[in-house]
């Protein structure tokens, strides 16, 4: 018997059918990941399933029984669960209260029974090895395990069928691989899991099946020990995909950036920079590669101006950068790419051309005393938009109407287009798929081989690795090493980012 089965699913919106014909099936007890690219359908497929929409045509099964599900009151009463991508907990509760909201026990009927709750909880985090303090509160704990609470939040309201969509993507390695281990002991306890996400690596470890979307249909399902990454690489593409990264070899350049000794406090005060030294050439990709909040963040904040620096020099293009602002490094043609699109690449309730002159508005290009030459900014956004492949009708589009990936790509297009000495990009493709992935790659590579210099962080080891040329690992506030190119391997480097040592 099936967990779930969604037969001949079809789903329009105005103008457009996010799902066609559909056929999903859970086997009770699986894994079961869904692909495909940023607005392939997916979320809109299990939002149906979890009553948010309803289906136009086609019929769910639940346990074999057909059902009705108009809300996510009927999913939730049929045992199904739904973590979404962004989160909504109530910031100054505690993990427990988060937890119990909407469904509190009582004391004498009608008491909130503080004691049983975190009981309650205490018994669902023990079980499933969840590791998190249920008396906390939210504001004080990390996203990973904000987002355990999300998962503690079905589970406590009884789900069988979860259904987890781009959990992943908000994620460290390590909570990565703790979202495992609670997936497995979910499995193991007789649950069944709909997963969304775009980490093929991720996909092929944790995964029985694997079912791909593209443009709203069903492409194909497959065991995951019968198929590679490439064959579901071009299957969710719709076209051979190359996820190899191709380089030249690197050109000898002389050095562009070298930062000696940078120290640099937090937002709380305390040491986050501990003296960091490093330099990057020109023609040369240099990856820093590390574990979350060791100071890779605030690295960047003060070479981009944003934060300042108490000690050490930071010397870009043979002049000394360190605490001007960020405006005036701008115009030393430093550009960047930001860890956060939404805070600090665009403007989201801007069209996109006024996002894509964001930092060179003054620019004499565009800025003529007394007014803007919109059209000399509209035909530079165009220029942007036909060479990036941004995908949006045109250039008045609020950019809080693109997807991800074509938002970053439109920050992407418009970093490269400043002509920058360096870029500095900053998990250039968290949360894309592939295509968009692939498109990123290769365009800084074919930077790179123009002659420019890349500062690239990033989370993703298997990026840093693929795209750098050299890698300093980033531990504590320090570079603990840097390797040259024939020196680099993930063990190694596995090895570093936990603080620990290669040499001897
Ligand atoms: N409420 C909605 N109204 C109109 N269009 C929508 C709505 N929700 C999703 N869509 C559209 O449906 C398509 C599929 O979206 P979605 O299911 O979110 O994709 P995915 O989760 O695979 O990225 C997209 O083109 C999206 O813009
Ligand atoms: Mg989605």
């Amino acid at each position: 018997m099936k967990a779930v089965e969604m037969k001949n699913i079809t789903k329009r919106f105005p103008g457009m059918i996010a799902n066609k014909d559909v056929n999903f099936d859970l086997n009770q007890k699986e894994i079961h990941v869904l692909l495909g690219e940023n607005g392939a359908g997916k979320t809109t497929l299990m939002n149906i399933l979890y009553g948010i929409y309803n289906q136009d045509e086609g019929d769910i099964f639940i346990n074999g029984e057909k059902v009705k599900i108009k809300t996510p009151k009927d999913a939730i009463a049929l045992g199904v669960g739904m973590v979404h991508q962004h989160f909504m907990l109530v910031h100054n509760f505690t993990v427990a209260e988060n937890i119990v909201l909407g469904c509190e026990p009582k004391k004498f009927g009608f008491v909130f029974d503080k004691k049983e709750a975190i009981r309650k909880v205490k018994e669902l985090i023990d079980k499933y090895e969840f590791n998190i303090d249920p008396e906390t509160k939210i504001e004080d704990i990390s996203v990973g395990q904000q987002q355990k609470v999300e998962i503690l939040k079905i589970l406590y309201r009884g789900a069988e069928i979860i259904i987890l969509d781009e959990p992943t993507a908000v994620l460290i390695p390590s909570e990565i691989e703790e979202l495992e281990v609670i997936m497995k002991n979910l499995t193991k306890e007789g649950k069944s899991i709909i997963l969304i996400t775009h980490k093929l690596k991720e996909v092929m470890s944790m995964s029985d099946r694997i079912t791909i979307i593209r443009r709203g249909e069903v492409i194909d399902t497959l065991n995951t020990n019968e198929t590679s990454i490439d064959e579901i690489a071009n299957l969710i593409v719709g076209r051979a995909v190359d996820l190899n990264v191709y380089k030249e070899r690197v050109q000898i350049l002389p050095e562009i950036l070298k930062v000696k000794e940078l120290k640099a406090k937090d937002n709380r005060g305390l040491d986050v920079l501990k003296g960091v030294n490093f330099e990057v050439k020109s023609g040369e990709i240099f990856g820093i590669a590390g574990v979350g909040g060791n100071g890779q963040s605030e690295l960047v904040e003060v070479i981009t101006g944003i934060r300042k620096c108490y000690d050490g020099e930071i010397i870009f293009d043979g002049e000394n950068i360190e605490n001007l602002t960020p405006k005036e490094i701008i115009k030393k043609k430093l550009s960047s790419i930001p860890e956060d699109r939404h805070k600090t690449g665009l403007i989201l309730q801007h069209s996109l051309y006024e996002n894509a002159i964001l930092g060179i508005q003054d620019d004499k290009k565009f800025n003529k005393g007394m007014f803007l030459d919109y059209k000399e900014i509209r035909k530079h956004t165009l220029n942007i938009i036909k060479e990036f492949d941004v995908r949006t009708i045109d250039e008045n589009v609020e950019a809080s109407k693109l997807s991800g990936g074509n938002q970053q790509k439109l920050i992407v297009g418009r970093e490269i287009y400043k002509n920058p000495k360096l870029i500095i990009a900053v998990q250039p493709t968290r949360g894309l798929d592939i295509g968009a992935i692939e498109y990123i790659h290769r365009r800084l590579i074919e930077e790179r081989d123009k002659g420019k210099a890349i500062l690239l962080v990033s989370l993703e080891l298997d990026e840093v690795l693929s795209l750098s040329d050299r890698v300093g690992v980033m531990y504590d506030g320090k570079i603990l090493k840097v390797l040259e190119r024939d020196e680099l391997d993930e063990q190694k480097i596995g090895v570093l980012m936990a603080g620990g040592n290669i040499d001897g």
